[in-house]
């Protein structure tokens, strides 16, 4: 085993709260399952200033930086590591600025001379006796992964996969959720395999090509898929501009009120309408209706009151047309709502909004 030490490089202002967080801190599990010691740097808790180009550090103090920063003490890490992990977001189809300048500050490690390796000219090492080898782990918004083609030729210039020291990539578009507690529960088996691709790296330097197609199984997108994501990201910005709802006509049915004490589903519903908070969206009229394989039912919303009843209102603003099993496992947060939704598990017609915002209008 060549890889020893390795060290993490997280690269996102949401710090542990990120989508490339969750799945850098997954790929570590599985390189120290592998016996790699890691060390774990935060770009942005670090107090890492621009290089200023002045080449002192190949000049007058061969490898030391003019900055007195947290790179005097982050650059013997990189010194002594045998592989680096970037674990970062894809911003305007590159690196976050400061891991650029995390990047550009890693001048002093390498020599002023001009040497042609491979055909293509490069600045060598200052330590002979190390190669450093790096895998990348990115995410982005946008679903197509062709977003991430100028951030991979930047790390593929740096660490020159003709000689081996690029070990290879994990790309994951439409990932902006990933970064939100919520949503966990639908990547359980991602971060599985994304154990598994570290464990991979820290045995063969590559990750194998079945974890490779799981991997891509699970996060692709189809063009039907790419739809639906563009829709509900959409839906899910216009969340946080547009406070107001789709306001309906009430009209009251003669259907009776469900009761906790009614049992089954219809005390789930009566739970739910209990647990309304009025203040979410203060004036709000809507319904909201479910519709599982063989039953129905239906919130309805007018301003300070919610009731449940079983069965069907003509015109909801939302309806929920679900499997019953998969509606539950969404409600125990054994499944991601979103997820399930771009996978088809349910279907939904009219307001997403009020999907989008469930967790909010009923918290009481
Ligand atoms: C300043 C900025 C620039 C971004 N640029 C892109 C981009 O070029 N392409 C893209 O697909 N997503 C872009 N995004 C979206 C992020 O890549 C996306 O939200 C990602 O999931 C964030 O990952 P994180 O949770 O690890 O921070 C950008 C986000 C920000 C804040």
């Amino acid at each position: 085993m060549t890889i020893k030490n390795a060290v993490i490089v997280y690269g996102s202002p949401r710090l542990k709260k990120s989508g490339s967080f969750h799945l850098g801190e997954n790929f570590a599990i599985g390189l120290k399952k592998g016996g790699v010691s890691i060390e774990e740097i935060m770009v942005h808790k670090k107090n890492i200033k621009p290089c200023r180009g002045c080449f002192t550090c190949w000049t007058k103090t061969p490898g030391i930086c003019v900055s007195h920063d947290d790179m005097v003490e982050i650059l013997p890490i990189l010194d002594n590591a045998d592989l680096i992990v970037y674990a970062v977001p894809l911003y305007i189809y590159s690196i976050p600025g400061p891991v650029k300048t995390f990047l550009d500050r890693q001048l002093p490690l390498a020599e002023p001379y001009l040497v042609e390796k491979n055909g293509i000219t490069s600045h060598p090492r200052r330590n002979k006796g190390k190669i450093l080898k790096a895998f990348i782990i990115s995410v982005a918004g946008f679903p197509e992964l062709s977003h991430f083609d100028a951030m991979i030729a930047t790390f593929k210039h740096l660490f020159k996969p003709h000689e081996e020291r690029y070990l290879g990539e994990i790309l994951i578009g439409g990932a902006n959720q990933m970064s939100e507690n919520a949503s966990q529960s639908g990547y359980g088996e991602l971060y599985k395999l994304i154990q598994q691709a570290g464990f991979e790296i820290s045995q063969n330097e590559r990750v194998s090509q079945s974890t490779q197609t799981q991997i891509e199984e699970l996060t692709s997108f189809t063009p039907e898929k790419i739809k639906k994501y563009q829709n509900m990201a959409n839906q899910y910005w216009d969340t946080f501009i547009k406070k107001d709802y789709t306001q309906v006509e009430i009209t009251q049915l003669d259907d009776q009120p469900l009761k906790m004490s009614d049992g089954g589903n219809s005390a789930y519903f009566a739970t739910m309408a209990s647990q309304y908070n009025p203040n979410a969206f203060p004036g709000m009229k809507s319904i909201l209706q479910f519709e599982f394989e063989t039953d129905s039912y239906y919130l309805l919303i007018d301003k300070d009151i919610c009731n449940a009843f079983a069965g069907s209102y003509p015109n909801p603003t939302l309806k929920i047309k679900s499997p019953e099993e998969i509606w539950m496992k969404i409600v125990a947060g054994e499944l991601s709502g979103q997820k399930s939704f771009m996978d088809g598990l349910y279907t939904i017609e009219g307001d997403m909004n009020l999907l989008l915002n469930l967790n909010k209008i009923f918290t009481n």
